[in-house]
C-alpha cells in the first residue's frame, strides 16, 4: 500500500510553488517593460519587490519543516507565463495590450492563490503554525495584488473599448469616402465589421 503523508504532500507543493515564484522573479520585470500604462508597470515592480519576499518565506518554511530548500519545476506557471508572452506577441493596440496583460496576469494571480489557500489550509491541518503563518502572509499579498489589477482593468478596459471603436468608426469613414457617391450599404459594412471582429479573435 501507498503511505505517502500530508506532510510529504506538502513539501511537494512548496517545491512546486518555489519554482513558481522563482519563475514570476524573471518573468514581472518583462511585464513591466511591456505595460504602456506607467500604473500598471508601477504595479508590476511593487509586485516584483513582493515575488521576492514570497521566495524567502517559502524558504523559512522550509527551514521551519527541516527540510533541503529546493524547487521541482512548476508546469502550470511555465504554461500562463508562455500564454502571457503570445499576448505580447500579438499586434494590439498600447491600451488593448494593457488590458491582455492584466488578464494574463490575473491568471497567475489566481493560480497562486489556490496554491497558498491549498497549502496554507494543509500546514494548518498537520498543526504547523508557523509555516502556515507564512503561506497565509504571502495569500494575502497575492489577493491584493489580484484586487489592484482589477482596479487597473477598471480604468484601462474602458479605455481599450474606446479605442476599439475610434479604429472601427475611422475605418467605416474611409470605406464611405472611397464609395464616393455618399450611399452607404450599411449591411456590408457591419458583416464587414463582423467579419473583422471574428478573424480578429481567431
Ligand atoms: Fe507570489
Amino acid at each position: 500500500m501507498r503511505n505517502g503523508t500530508l506532510r510529504e504532500l506538502l513539501v511537494e507543493q512548496l517545491r512546486d510553488m518555489y519554482n513558481m515564484e522563482n519563475q514570476l522573479v524573471k518573468a514581472l520585470p518583462k511585464m513591466a517593460e511591456a505595460a504602456n500604462s506607467g500604473d500598471l508597470s508601477s504595479a508590476f515592480e511593487e509586485h516584483l519587490e513582493q515575488t521576492r519576499g514570497h521566495v524567502q518565506r517559502l524558504e523559512q518554511a522550509f527551514d521551519e519543516l527541516g527540510v533541503a530548500t529546493k524547487g521541482k519545476k512548476c508546469l502550470g506557471m511555465e504554461g500562463l507565463i508562455d500564454e502571457g508572452k503570445e499576448i505580447l506577441e500579438e499586434d494590439l493596440a498600447p491600451d488593448t495590450l494593457d488590458a491582455g496583460i492584466i488578464g494574463a496576469a490575473q491568471k497567475v494571480e489566481h493560480y497562486e492563490i489556490a496554491a497558498y489557500g491549498t497549502a496554507r489550509t494543509h500546514a494548518q491541518l498537520l498543526g504547523l503554525d508557523s509555516v502556515a503563518q507564512l503561506l497565509e502572509e504571502t495569500l494575502e499579498e497575492e489577493k491584493q495584488t489580484d484586487q489592484k489589477l482589477t482596479e487597473l482593468a477598471q480604468e484601462i478596459n474602458p479605455q481599450a473599448e474606446l479605442g476599439s471603436e475610434e479604429a472601427e468608426t475611422s475605418t467605416a469613414g474611409r470605406r464611405r469616402s472611397v464609395a464616393g457617391n455618399g450611399e452607404t450599404d450599411d449591411d456590408e459594412m457591419s458583416s464587414r465589421r463582423t467579419r473583422t471582429r471574428v478573424s480578429s479573435r481567431s
